[in-house]
């Protein structure tokens, strides 16, 4: 993504790697700090996840696959069977990071595989080549989510979207922003309504500050407005992207994405859903096999951002003692969703049907 940062524009990655290490933006301090993080091992990457330096389905995936890779790396001098058992264990503690963004498990599970054959010299190798083509699969596909969602954004179109599924969800480019990105490009007049995202904030300090980077006219609006704006006939489009999407189109995506999906068919609204191949679980029936991610409430209870004398600061927003809850992600049924915007064309119901064929699974093959 070209970012500027005190008037230097720079080309950069949310997250790469760098022999043993991982690089990536630090987007706990966005948009008040840019900051590029080097984590030296598995453990330090898996940190990073699990704290949300990165976050994001494709972006997660592909830090996950980077910390195998760094297993790997770190596993050099043992014998075969040691490195086996090194490897493995780093793949429960990658896994045991977020459990909803199916994108994390498939890394790993290509990474492992990949790190499964030949000498400990080979193995390593291969894990390395592989964590590096799921970055660059991730490149390609996000480029092609904004290829075809392109087609679906007419000029002056007023676009809503929720959470933060740009490029800093990504390698580049995101999912729901790469359409809205190739659209402004084209020269097409459009519009972004970017919903606040309570509690971690995505839509105010990811989305708005990637909207901004890349020109694009939009407006930040608190959680509650949206469906104000859809009624007020202020709204054309919604385009959201998804952490785990079940072969029925059941869609897991960011708490409130559900209630943008029922006022959108409330007010008679297109409501897509844009993702990779990669973040459909065809092992997942239904929306119900999804595993929810209940997150601290803390995140509730206390903002962070910059006070008047610009000092990045923490407040405390309820009452002490406050109880909170805090689901990190909420499930749209299939029903809601007008199609899916992918890598590989845009998917229309039934789903159940559509998500197969792309996925090339015949019936009775899906273990
Ligand atoms: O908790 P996060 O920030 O990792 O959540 C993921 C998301 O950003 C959203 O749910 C997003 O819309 C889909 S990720 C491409």
């Amino acid at each position: 993504m070209r970012i500027n940062i005190n008037g230097k524009t720079q080309e950069l990655w949310t997250l790469w790697r760098e022999g043993v290490d991982v690089k990536m933006i630090d987007q706990r301090l966005l948009p008040h700090k840019f900051e590029i993080l080097t984590l030296h091992c598995h453990c330090e990457t898996a940190e990073a996840i699990r704290d949300m330096a990165v976050r994001g389905a494709g972006a997660i995936g592909v830090a996950a696959g980077y910390g195998i890779a760094q297993a790997a790396l770190e596993a050099k001098g043992m014998e075969l069977k040691d490195f086996q058992a090194f490897v493995s264990e780093a793949a429960n503690t990658l896994q045991k990071t977020r459990p909803t963004a199916v994108n994390l498990f498939h890394a790993i599970d290509r990474c492992i595989k990949a790190a499964s054959k030949g000498s400990v010299i080979e193995r390593i190798a291969s894990a390395c080549e592989e964590a590096d083509r799921i970055a660059l699969d991730d490149l390609e596909a996000s480029k092609k989510m904004g290829e075809f969602g392109n087609t679906l954004i007419g000029d002056r179109c007023r676009i809503l979207t929720h959470c933060n599924a740009g490029a800093l969800a990504f390698i580049d480019n995101g999912s729901a922003l790469a359409p809205i990105r190739v659209a402004h490009r084209s020269g097409k007049r459009i519009f972004v309504y970017a919903d606040e995202t309570r509690p971690r904030s995505q839509g105010a300090k990811l989305t708005a500050w990637e909207l901004k980077q890349e020109g694009v006219p939009y407006a930040l609006i608190v959680d509650n407005a949206a469906g104000y704006y859809m009624r007020q006939g202020e709204v054309d489009l919604v385009i959201v992207g998804a952490d785990r999407i079940a072969a029925n189109g059941d869609t897991a995506n960011k708490i409130g994405t559900y209630e943008k999906a029922v006022l959108a068919r409330e007010n008679g609204l297109p409501f897509y859903v844009a993702a990779p191949m990669t973040t459909f679980d065809i092992k997942c029936l239904t929306g119900k096999g999804i595993e929810i991610e209940e997150r601290n409430p803390d995140e509730v209870n206390w903002v962070w951002g910059v006070d008047e004398d610009d000092v990045y600061t923490k407040v405390r927003i309820s009452a002490e003692g406050t109880t909170a809850l805090n689901p990190g992600f909420d499930v749209t049924p299939a029903r809601y969703i007008t199609g899916f915007i992918t890598d590989v064309g845009v998917l229309k119901p039934p789903f159940s049907r559509s998500i197969r064929k792309a996925l090339h699974i015949e019936k009775g093959n899906v273990n």
